[in-house]
């Protein structure tokens, strides 16, 4: 039987304090997990505030897009980075949907419980050997992510490597950049489904049988008429740049490729 202090605890007990401050002493990440009566927990410790020039930069870019959706995350960083994370994830836990519980949140750490394993170690196990699954899975997460969009909900980081699973079913893990101030809620959630198809094009790899447009047309389906615009929006003030990407594609690297992937599976998509 496991024995976890009960959850939203504002503190954490001694004994779990200490626990933490000595693995944080050899812990090579930001994160890492403890065992602790029998259970596995998770430790966020604090993280620094993103650099002003990257922030300012991808600012500046959102704006001379005209395209809030671009703009960057707000995570304050420090103990503050923290609450705002864990407020997130109890308003999801209360919404019901399958996000780790918050077992205490101090100005250094934030404790969770376990998920399960990370979606994306499993996907790179089944990638190859058998795709078909993989694909099973990656279209369980979408279906997560529709779920959540259709609570007047987003993510903000909905990338598949922030995505758990267990028990056969998905969760939703890190929420540091669920703070999207200046954009409407289908800004957000139209920036959820960028980034979750972004993530999914280096699991397409079958350039006989793509599986992602069918995925995307299902996203975009499912989302709503302010999401979509949103998306078209993107493409076109985007056009000249998805031109070059798609240009470049054969010869450059894994990101360009990427882009011109995600890109065409979206306007696909678009046109059902
Ligand atoms: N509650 C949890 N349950 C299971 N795994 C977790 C949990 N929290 C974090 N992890 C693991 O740690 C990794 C990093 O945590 P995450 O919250 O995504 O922070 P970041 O990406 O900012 O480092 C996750 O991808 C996952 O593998
Ligand atoms: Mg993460």
């Amino acid at each position: 039987m496991t024995n976890l202090p009960s959850p939203d605890l504002a503190g954490l007990d001694a004994e779990l304090e200490a626990l933490i401050r000595s693995l944080h002493r050899t812990a090579p990440d930001r994160v890492f997990s403890a065992h602790y009566n029998g259970a596995r927990l998770w430790v966020k410790t604090v993280a620094a505030p993103r650099l002003r020039s990257s922030v300012l930069l991808q600012k500046t870019i959102a704006f001379v897009f005209g395209l809030p959706v671009l703009q960057p995350a707000r995570n304050r960083g420090g103990a503050r980075g923290l609450a705002d994370e864990a407020a997130a994830l109890r308003d999801l836990t209360a919404a019901g949907f399958p996000v780790p519980p918050v077992i205490a949140c101090t100005p250094d750490w934030l404790v969770l419980g376990d998920a399960g394993e990370a979606l994306e170690s499993r996907l790179n196990s089944l990638r190859d050997r058998a795709p078909d699954d993989c694909w099973r899975l990656i279209a369980a997460a979408g279906i997560l992510l529709v779920r959540l969009h259709a609570a007047n909900q987003w993510h903000g980081g909905a990338q598949i490597r922030n995505f758990s699973w267990r028990s056969d079913q998905p969760g939703l893990l890190d929420f540091e950049d669920h703070d999207l101030p200046g954009m409407t809620l289908a800004e957000k959630q139209a920036r959820d489904l960028l980034l979750f198809v972004y993530s999914l094009t280096r699991y397409d790899r079958d350039t006989a049988h793509p599986r992602l447009p069918a995925l995307a047309a299902s996203l975009l389906g499912n989302a709503t008429p302010d999401v979509q615009d949103c998306i078209r929006r993107l493409r076109r003030r985007m056009a000249w740049l998805l031109a070059l990407a798609r240009w470049l594609a054969p010869h450059a690297g894994r990101d360009v490729r990427q882009a011109a992937a995600a890109d065409a599976a979206l306007a696909a998509a678009l046109k059902n």
